[in-house]
């Protein structure tokens, strides 16, 4: 058994459905269900009892208690948190919540349950924290990618809570022997992802005949990683990753947000060509910048290439098509999510971005 929190979201969900599919073993799913959870997304998972899902909260300390000991898991990968930079730029409270006083109480509820283990079953325990290249802050057109060892210099909310949460994991293991790994991965698509976040909100905007929104120039560079990479390298970490080390996720596909939504109107026009014939690129808006946006990420990946064996499966050729096409194919889920208080909340921040 696995304990796995924020199985609702976007990589989480994957994470379940693709863990479900290579093995038997079972999963005990704990989410919140924030406006980013969404139990559709585990609708192919209905009457299978190897997965058990449990409404509820990281920072639930007392909760935790009762499921660690239930279901005895032999590992925990923490993927619950506040995620969208831009809503960590306008209310900041959440992320503080969540992914520091979150974590704090999840290692607390862990801890505790560890050390309760027989010898054996202590040793084999894993902790697992995701988080991602936010940490590392800003790079230089002409830096070399992050490695595992480069400086955290967290900008946004967002970033910063998140190093906050990767420096309690490592002192819970420096100073309680708690056996934690770290990954920090680099921005992830694919299917079941929130439309608020850049390629399905172009998508979705796309499709809707809404502006494309560019934050500033658009030359901003992101290292993309297709979500079912993100979880094949999390199976590989839990599996033969080094207890304490940090491994950095990436696909080495450093690609300007300019280029990403001129690559989704070119599929769009391929797989979906507007009524009147013209390109989608027609739509693109250039609007104000993220507040301290940084420019530019990349992930090197050699470690977990190298000591660990593993590689993403798709270029980012072939999981951008396989992305535009889900969408395409499941504009319910769409819908439902893009729902009144979302909407509303964008239409609040975003005036100039929403038709
Ligand atoms: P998401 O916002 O889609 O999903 C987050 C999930 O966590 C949701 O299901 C939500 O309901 C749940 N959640 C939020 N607060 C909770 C709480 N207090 N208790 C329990 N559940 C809670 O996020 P995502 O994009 O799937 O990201 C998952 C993890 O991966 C995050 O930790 C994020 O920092 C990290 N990460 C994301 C990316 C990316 O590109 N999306 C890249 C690297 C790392
Ligand atoms: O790098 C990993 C991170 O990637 C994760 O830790 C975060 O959880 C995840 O949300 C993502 O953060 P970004 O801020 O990079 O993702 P987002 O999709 O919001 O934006 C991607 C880029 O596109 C970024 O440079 C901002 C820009 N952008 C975004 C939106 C939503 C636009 O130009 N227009 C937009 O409307």
């Amino acid at each position: 058994m696995i304990l796995v929190t924020g199985g609702a979201g976007f990589i989480g969900a994957n994470f379940v459905l693709d863990w479900l599919a290579v093995n038997d073993e079972p999963v005990v799913n704990l989410d919140k269900l924030t406006y980013a959870g969404n139990l559709h997304n585990l609708d192919s998972l209905r009457g299978d009892t190897r997965h058990v899902f449990v409404q509820g909260d990281i920072g639930d300390q007392a909760l935790l208690d009762r499921l660690l000991v239930q279901y005895q898991p032999r590992a925990v990968i923490n993927f619950a948190a506040e995620s969208h930079v831009d809503r960590s730029i306008h209310g900041p409270e959440a992320f503080m919540q969540t992914n520091v006083i979150g974590t704090f109480r999840l290692l607390e509820a862990v801890r505790a349950y560890w050390n309760d283990l027989v010898d054996e079953a202590k040793a084999n325990f894993r902790f697992i924290h995701v988080s991602t290249d936010e940490v590392y802050g800003t790079l230089a057109p002409d830096a070399l990618a992050f490695t595992e060892a480069h400086q955290y210099q967290p900008n946004s909310p967002y970033s910063a809570s998140k190093a906050a949460s990767d420096h309690l994991v490592r002192a819970w293991h420096h100073t309680y022997g708690l056996p934690v790994l770290t990954t920090n991965c680099s921005n992830n698509y694919g299917p079941y992802q929130f439309p608020e976040k850049l390629i399905p909100l172009v998508i979705n905007n796309a499709l809707q005949g809404k502006p494309l929104p560019i934050y500033g120039d658009g030359l901003q560079v992101r290292d993309w990683l297709y979500v079912t990479d993100h979880c094949s390298a999390i199976r590989h970490v839990l599996a033969a990753g080094k207890v304490g080390e940090v491994y950095n996720i990436g696909g080495w596909n450093e690609i300007p947000n300019i280029e990403i939504v001129r690559t989704i109107c070119t599929l769009l026009d391929q797989l979906q060509p507007r009524d009147d014939s013209a390109s989608y690129a027609s739509q693109i808006t250039h609007v104000t910048d993220r507040p301290g946006h940084d420019r530019r990420y990349a992930i090197d990946a050699h470690k977990i290439e190298q000591e660990l064996d593993w590689k993403p499966a798709e270029t980012f050729t072939t999981g951008i098509r396989k992305t535009v096409q889900w969408y395409l194919d499941n504009a319910e889920w769409v819908t439902a999510v893009a729902s009144g208080a979302y909407r509303a909340w964008m239409a609040r921040q975003y005036t100039d971005t929403i038709a």
